[in-house]
């Protein structure tokens, strides 16, 4: 009889194992697909130095929304145009907050700036302040004799040193060109190196550049919070107050002086203008113009000089692509006078190989990471409220 009963007791426990997992899967909520995971680490081991890269690899097996872990910590990134938009315009209001970190914590003022803040009231307002006031096209067009002057000085330059037949880092040039630029628009004067802390300006924004995107152990790992291992937290600690202490600064001398003079309203009196005025329909103290103007320095300085120095460097490789750019440059302008930001639209050659960088090279390629406000369902896929969600561009 035996033999008759195991047969049958296997068919039987199969077929109630189908059952339940039929059940079970219709109850459980399916994540996007992903690579697997092993206990702990997450897919972390699958990282290495250039994370939008690795990303891309894997996800030629997955498709273009995946679900991977940092550690404990479930993340979804999107691969393809139509997968960003499921995130940043379909379902725009799930995924409009931002995970919070140190950085943003301390740095930013309990993240007062635009790039880190909560979604909310305050976001909302403070966009739509910065696009109607600060970054307004009339604000923009206001600097353009202040930019043709920094520039006219750095051509000045190297044509002196090419006189010279002397050697140019032109990345540290460049680099001082766009601080230069970003302090004038922002503040209404240059500061040098020596303004802000031992280490100097370049070197301490890159330094909160590298914290903050540096992955955060105790962040992936909730358990090892008490630790501070990676010693983020005193370093973080020691960058907000020297950013502070210069900002404060850059603010007292704004309301000490009389706005006579200046041909431009640079943008912390206008911030400043908006603080005095009690317009604001919004909490707005100096913490938050602190938080903006920290915000408006990182976001020009560092980006623009990326892109212009992987421009340069492409174009120093591809000679072919240099002489088109030469031979663009002397049809529209011609070889008697400066090209002018009016120019601009007429170079399409030059516009095409910017935009051809920017897509090879972008500067921020995974975007700052969204954090969503409840649960959602995308593609059918089901995404949890508190998801880190990251756009590789
Ligand atoms: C930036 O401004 C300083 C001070 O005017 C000047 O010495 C420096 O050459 C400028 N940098 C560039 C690249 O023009
Ligand atoms: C790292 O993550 C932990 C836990 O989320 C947080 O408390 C800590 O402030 C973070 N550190 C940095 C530098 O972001």
């Amino acid at each position: 009889m035996a033999f008759l009963w195991l047969p049958l007791a296997v068919v039987a426990i199969f077929l109630l194992l189908q059952k339940l997992q039929k059940k079970f899967s219709k109850k459980k909520k399916i994540l996007p697909p992903g690579p697997r995971k092993l206990p702990l680490l997450g897919n972390l081991h699958m990282f290495g130095d250039n994370l939008h890269q690795d990303l891309n690899k894997i996800a030629k097996k997955h498709g273009p929304i995946m679900s991977i872990h940092f550690g404990l910590v479930p993340v979804i990134v999107a691969f393809t145009p139509y997968a960003a938009e499921q995130f940043l315009k379909t379902h725009d209001l799930t995924f409009s907050s931002r995970p919070s970190n140190q950085v943003s914590e301390n740095i930013f003022y309990k993240r007062k700036n635009l790039v880190s803040a909560r979604y909310g009231p305050y976001w909302r307002n403070m966009r739509k302040l910065c696009t109607l006031q600060l970054l307004s096209s009339a604000k923009i067009l206001a600097f353009q004799p202040m930019r043709k002057q920094e520039l006219g000085i750095l051509i000045n330059f190297v044509k002196q040193a090419a006189m010279e037949h002397k050697v140019v880092d032109l990345t540290a040039k460049v680099g001082s060109l766009s601080a230069n630029m970003s302090c004038l628009m922002i503040f209404g004067k240059k500061y040098m190196d020596e303004d802000l802390g031992e280490k100097g300006f370049k070197a301490i924004i890159q330094d909160m550049l590298h914290i903050a995107a540096l992955p955060n152990f105790s962040d992936f790992f909730p358990f090892l919070r008490i630790f501070d291992l990676q010693g983020y937290n005193r370093r973080v600690k020691e960058l907000a107050k020297l950013f502070d202490e210069f900002l404060e600064r850059v603010i007292d001398e704004h309301v000490g002086e009389s706005n006579e003079q200046k041909q431009a309203k640079d943008m912390v009196d206008t911030l400043m203008e908006i603080l005095q005025s009690g317009a604001a329909e919004f909490e707005f103290d100096r913490r938050h113009v602190k938080a903006i103007m920290l915000d408006l320095l990182i976001a020009s300085m560092d980006t623009s000089l990326t892109t212009i120095d992987w421009i340069l460097t492409e174009l120093l490789r591809h000679p072919d692509v240099m002489k088109k750019v030469h031979n663009e440059l002397e049809q529209v302008v011609g070889k008697n006078r400066m090209v002018e930001e009016l120019d601009l639209e007429s170079l399409e050659y030059l516009d095409m190989v910017i935009k051809e960088c920017n897509r090879l090279y972008p500067a921020a390629p995974l975007l700052p990471p969204h954090e969503s406000i409840e649960d959602c369902t995308i593609n059918n896929f089901h995404s949890p409220k508190g998801s880190r969600v990251l756009i590789n561009i």
